[in-house]
């Protein structure tokens, strides 16, 4: 298990697979963030020590109960990291139709918090943009 110290745990934690997507966008707000292992038998997972925000693409593939990928819900059963979790932020694509971002309402709907936003793909400037006034607002509102 990967443990952060209270100092050291990030504000963010992401699941991203190898198309990278969503590690692009994170890596643009700038903020601390901790990526969940891509393979959770060999790589450690990890376990924060303070509030976070998710952010997760989505991977049902027209299968809802497959649309939060495996290794977001690993993470999430740790107790200790599902309790410090505020609010979930959710990417995918359009052309999945009715299942675009289906991860979010899913995960914020089992675990009691708000989807605070979706973007597509990478991504654009205004995605970062308004992520990053949201976040910088919630976090006056609700220090971590
Ligand atoms: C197999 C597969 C299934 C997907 N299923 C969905 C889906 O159900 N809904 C959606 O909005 N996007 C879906 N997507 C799109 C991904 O969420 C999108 O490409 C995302 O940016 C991937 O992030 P990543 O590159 O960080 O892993 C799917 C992509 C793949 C490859």
């Amino acid at each position: 298990m990967r443990t952060f110290a209270p100092e050291q745990s990030p504000e963010i934690v992401y699941f991203s697979s190898v198309s990278e997507n969503t590690h692009r966008f994170v890596e643009r707000l700038n903020r601390t963030a901790a990526r969940i292992p891509l393979n959770v038998k060999t790589e450690p997972m990890i376990e924060v020590s303070r509030p976070y925000v998710l952010v997760v693409p989505t991977y049902g593939g027209g299968n809802r109960r497959h649309a939060v990928p495996k290794q977001v819900i690993a993470f999430l059963n740790n107790p200790t990291n599902r309790s410090l979790l505020r609010g979930v932020i959710t990417s995918g694509n359009t052309n999945f139709g009715e299942d675009y971002c289906i991860a979010g309402p899913i995960i914020a709907s089992k675990c009691g918090v708000p989807e605070m936003y979706r973007f597509e793909l990478l991504g654009t400037r205004d995605d970062v943009e308004r992520v990053t006034q949201g976040l910088d607002k919630y976090w006056q509102e609700h220090p971590r």
